[in-house]
C-alpha cells in the first residue's frame, strides 16, 4: 500500500490535507495524526472492520484495548455510558490534555476497541490538528500510538513513516509532539480509581482533583491494561538503567560493555565521560523538556544500530513519574540478552 504523506501546519490546517485524511478515515482506512502526546494511528471507532486494520498494521494482539479520541467534550456520551462525578471533575480540570479516562462503554462501541471488556478509554486531545481532523471526520477515532507493537511511540511523522510506512493509508505531518510521552491512563470504574499508566500529569495532581488516592497495578499482575506489557516503550537495544546521578556507575558500565565489543550508546542528564566510539545523548534536566525529547533520542539510537544503551534514571519526584515509568519499561530485558546479562558480575 502506498502511504500518503500530508504536511499540515497545526496553526493553519490546510483544508485539502484535512479533507483528504478525513475521507480516508470515513472510508475505513488508517491515518496517523499528531496529538500533543505522541502520534496516533486513527480509525473510525464505531467501525469494527477499520479497527481490526489497526491491530493488523501494528501487529498488536487483540487483547490490548484502544483509546477513543473525541473532537468535542460533549461527544463523550456517544462513547461512555456513565460519567461519575469524579470523572467530570477530572475532565473539567484536564480535558483537553494528556489524560485518558477509563469509563463504562456505550453498547455501540465495538468489542475489538475495548478488547471485549465493558470499559472504554476516552481522550480529548489538545492538539489543534487532531481536533480539526476528528471534527472533519465527524465521529470518534480509535487511536493507539502509531508504532509497531512493543516499539517506541512516534513523536514525529518521520518516526511513523519508518515504522508503519506502506502499511497505512496516510500520515498527517504536523511537526513534533509537544508533550512527548503517552497520556496518563486513569480507570475511574474501580474503587479506588486505578492509575494504569503514569503520564506528565503527576499522580498527586490528579488525586488532588479526584479528592481521593489511587491504586497502582501490582507489579507482575496479569493486568487488563496492555500498556502494562512490560516491554512496551522499548528500543531495540538492550537497556541498562542506572540510578539518577550515578556518574561513576554509568561510566563503568560503558567501559565494561566497550570491552565486550558492543555498539554503545548512553542517555543521561548528568555530564559523563563516554568512550569516544559511544554515542552520548544528554537530555535536559527539566522534566517536560526531557519528556519531549526522550522518544526521538530512542528512535535515533535505534536507527544508529546501538546494541547496548546505558541510561541514567530520572530523578525521583512527581514531575518525573511518567519519564521514570517509560525508562523502567524500556529497561525490561529481551530474552536474547539473558545469557549475557547473567555473565555480569
Ligand atoms: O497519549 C496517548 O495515550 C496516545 C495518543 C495517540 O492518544 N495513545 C496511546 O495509545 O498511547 P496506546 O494504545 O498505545 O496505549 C493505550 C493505553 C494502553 O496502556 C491500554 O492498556 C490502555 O490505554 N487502555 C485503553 N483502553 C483501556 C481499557 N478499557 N481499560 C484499561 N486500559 C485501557
Ligand atoms: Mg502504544
Amino acid at each position: 500500500m502506498r502511504t500518503e504523506y500530508l504536511i499540515c501546519d497545526p496553526q493553519r490546517p490546510d483544508p485539502e490535507a484535512i479533507a483528504k485524511a478525513a475521507a480516508l478515515l470515513r472510508d475505513g482506512q488508517l491515518v496517523a495524526f499528531p496529538t500533543e502526546t505522541v502520534y496516533g494511528l486513527g480509525a473510525l471507532a464505531f467501525d469494527e472492520v477499520a479497527v481490526a486494520r489497526v491491530f493488523a498494521a501494528k501487529g498488536r494482539p487483540p487483547s490490548h484495548p484502544l483509546i477513543v479520541h473525541l473532537a468535542e467534550l460533549d461527544w463523550i456520551e456517544r462513547v461512555a455510558a456513565d460519567i461519575p462525578p469524579l470523572a467530570s471533575r477530572l475532565m473539567d480540570a484536564y480535558f483537553p490534555g494528556p489524560l485518558t479516562l477509563i469509563l463504562r462503554k456505550q453498547g455501540r462501541v465495538p468489542a475489538n476497541v475495548t478488547a471485549g471488556g465493558d470499559t472504554v478509554g476516552v481522550r480529548l486531545p489538545a492538539h489543534p490538528l487532531a481536533r480539526t481532523l476528528i471534527r472533519a471526520v465527524g465521529a470518534p477515532l480509535a487511536a493507539p500510538s502509531a508504532n509497531r507493537f512493543t516499539e517506541v511511540s512516534p513523536t514525529t511523522a518521520e518516526h511513523v513513516l519508518n515504522g508503519l510506512g506502506g502499511r497505512i493509508a496516510a500520515i498527517l505531518d504536523g511537526g513534533p509532539c509537544s508533550v512527548g510521552i503517552e497520556s496518563a491512563v486513569l480507570d475511574v470504574t474501580t474503587n479506588p480509581p486505578t492509575l494504569w499508566r503514569a503520564g506528565v500529569l503527576s499522580q498527586a495532581a490528579l488525586e488532588a482533583v479526584a479528592g481521593q488516592p489511587f491504586q497502582r497495578p501490582r507489579q507482575g499482575a496479569t493486568a487488563p491494561s496492555p500498556g502494562q506489557h512490560p516491554r512496551h516503550y522499548a528500543p531495540r537495544a538492550r537497556v541498562e538503567l542506572l540510578p539518577s546521578g550515578d556518574v561513576k556507575g554509568l561510566e563503568s558500565r560503558l567501559a565494561r560493555w566497550r570491552a565486550a565489543g558492543r555498539r554503545l550508546a548512553a542517555l543521561t542528564i548528568s555530564e559523563i565521560t563516554a568512550p569516544p566510539d559511544a554515542t552520548l545523548i544528554r537530555l535536559p534536566s527539566e522534566a517536560a523538556a526531557y519528556a519531549r525529547r526522550l522518544y526521538a533520542a530512542l528512535h535515533e539510537l535505534d536507527a544508529q544500530g546501538a546494541e547496548v544503551l546505558v541510561v541514567e534514571q530520572a530523578p525521583d519526584s512527581a514531575a518525573w513519574e511518567g519519564v521514570r515509568d517509560r525508562l523502567t519499561r524500556a529497561a525490561c530485558q529481551s530474552p536474547e540478552f539473558d545469557a549475557e546479562a547473567s555473565e555480569r558480575s
